[in-house]
């Protein structure tokens, strides 16, 4: 049996989905059962609770040979850290009491950073609470800034015809198709081909900027020479709040800009086939555009 938490998810729903097609076993954990319908159609069996509630976490974890692991987004915690260290403390002791013997956790490039780091720190913390546990082999994906994030930006481009954030227009990032996340999930799942404690970087197809990546959007969306704006971190954090977020979440992404601005948030890893994922930025905006020209876009940047 293998547990996928997040499982309606960018990364979640597609590891879920490729080891079902593998003949596997999958409980897939989610908040409401209408959201995991579609994958027990494809034979999954849906655990309905919440990450943040330890009885449940120990109760969906029960039985399980290995377990796919993020920290679901959310975008209205008070304190977000404090919500990030609740979750891991949950998943922690569930493995432990659970004995499970092989964990994929789903962090981030950066995440060698204990402070400064908005989201990513807390991410750290996850990885060293994870890191305690006895007896379960368990390897930390680190992921680049995943190409996704682009879709947050929809509204703006369509009303304003212009992309933009905190983040420096010519700061060369590795971005990342979540699929290609998922798929090296699953497959570490499904080898077992780990042992002991590791962190493992995926850096995507390869380094772009966002002024790179926006004149590549705008050529997809028929808006050819969209521009690229950086917005000052008030200014970023105020939209942000504006969308929905809490002014916690918000300030924590802000540092987490300010942090990738500043060359601290970086990979660890040179580029090499094993960190290189296949799905270029060109691909992605296609998905993209399909995406602009159904709707207009109302989620709000998550964390
Ligand atoms: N964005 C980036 O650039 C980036 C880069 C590196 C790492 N990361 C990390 O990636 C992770 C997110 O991965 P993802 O994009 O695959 O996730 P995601 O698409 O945001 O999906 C998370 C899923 O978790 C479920 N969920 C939300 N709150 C929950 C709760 N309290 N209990 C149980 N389930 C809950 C939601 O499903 P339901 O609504 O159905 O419950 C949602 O579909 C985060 O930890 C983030 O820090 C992000």
């Amino acid at each position: 049996m293998y547990v996928v938490t997040g499982a309606t998810g960018n990364t979640g729903r597609i590891v879920a989905e490729t080891l079902l097609a593998k003949g596997k076993k999958v409980r897939a954990i989610g908040r409401t059962a209408e959201r995991l319908q579609p994958l027990v159609k494809r034979g999954a069996e849906a655990f309905v609770g919440s990450v943040t509630a330890a009885s449940a976490v120990l109760d969906g974890f029960q039985g399980a040979e290995a377990v796919y692991l993020l920290i679901p987004p959310d975008n209205v915690a008070e304190n977000f850290r404090a919500y990030q260290t609740k979750v891991g403390k949950a998943y922690a002791s569930a493995i432990r009491q659970a004995r499970i013997p092989y964990v994929v956790n789903l962090s981030s490039v950066g995440a060698h950073l204990p402070e400064g780091a908005g989201p990513i720190s807390g991410l750290y913390h996850v990885e060293q609470l994870l890191n305690q546990l006895e007896g379960t082999n368990i390897v930390h994906l680190r992921a680049a800034f995943f190409m996704e994030n682009f879709s947050f930006s929809l509204e703006l481009i369509r009303n304003q015809n212009i992309n933009g954030s905190a983040l420096k227009g010519d700061l060369s990032i590795p971005m990342i198709a979540t699929r290609d996340i998922a798929q090296v999930a699953a497959q570490l799942l499904l080898s077992k081909e780990f042992s002991g404690q590791s962190t493992r970087e995926l850096l995507g197809q390869r380094d772009l900027s966002m002024q790179e990546a926006t004149q590549i959007i705008g050529k997809a969306i028929g808006k050819e020479g969209l521009p690229y704006v950086q917005f000052p971190y008030a200014q970023a954090e105020q939209a942000m709040v504006g969308m929905g977020m809490s002014q916690d979440v918000a300030r924590s992404l802000s540092e987490m800009d300010q942090a990738m601005n500043e060359g601290r948030v970086r990979p660890l890893e040179k580029r090499s086939a094993a960190n290189t994922t296949p799905t270029s930025f060109e691909q992605f905006a296609q998905g993209f555009a399909a995406a602009y020209q159904r709707q207009g876009g109302t989620k709000a940047k998550g964390v």
